[in-house]
């Protein structure tokens, strides 16, 4: 079954605004093809739900001064419990809100999507099946040749150190079949990049 995913691009055009902040615009339609790869799997969960959280989840980080975001939010001590990482949630709640409003969706689907986008880094443990997605959906465009190419400047790490440290993460996902996709995708990205000598 081929799913029309065109019913998502006004949510994508009203978003486009916010997605020049740490290569959201990278990030953001890569995870959100993953959802949809997950979504295949699970039929259980709410498509429009998933596809408009992991859409909105991290726009909030536009609000965020770039460089307070790397010093703060991924170089610094308690990466995922610091100021930045709670403000890009809260920001993401009410600028999605807006996003959502403005392009016609019901307040229970804006409620829904906001329920995932609060908390989605920082919340222990996921809520249910949709949130679960949208958490593994997050993680695992990081395992690509992309992800790796941009998060281990994040970091500050070359790419074959980053790789070696997303192989001690898989324990980072929700549902088996998703930590089976990262793996065979960490495999493929390190042969791409030339792991094995670089
Ligand atoms: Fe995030
Ligand atoms: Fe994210």
């Amino acid at each position: 079954m081929t799913t029309d995913l065109s019913r998502y691009d006004p949510v994508w055009r009203a978003a486009e605004p916010y997605m020049r902040a740490r290569k959201n615009d990278v990030h953001v339609p890569l995870s959100f093809h993953w959802a949809q790869r997950l979504l295949g799997l699970y039929p259980g969960a709410d498509r429009d739900i998933c596809s408009l959280a992991i859409l909105l989840h991290d726009i909030g980080w536009a609000t965020i001064d770039m460089d307070r975001i790397l010093r703060e939010g991924f170089r610094g001590p308690n990466i995922l419990q610091s100021d930045v990482r709670y403000l890009h949630e809260t920001e993401g709640v009410r600028l999605g809100s807006e996003v959502l409003r403005q392009t016609g969706w019901s307040a229970d689907v804006i409620a829904q999507v906001c329920e995932i986008i609060d908390g989605h880094d920082t919340r222990p443990e996921p809520r249910h099946l949709n949130d679960r997605i949208v958490r593994d959906a997050d993680k695992l465009w990081r395992f690509g040749v992309p992800g790796i190419a941009v998060a281990c400047d994040w970091f500050a790490m070359t790419p074959r150190a980053y790789a070696d440290r997303l192989a001690g993460e898989f324990h980072w996902f929700e549902l088996p079949e998703s930590r089976t996709l990262a793996e065979a995708e960490l495999e493929s990205t390190r042969a791409a990049l030339m792991l094995h000598v670089l």
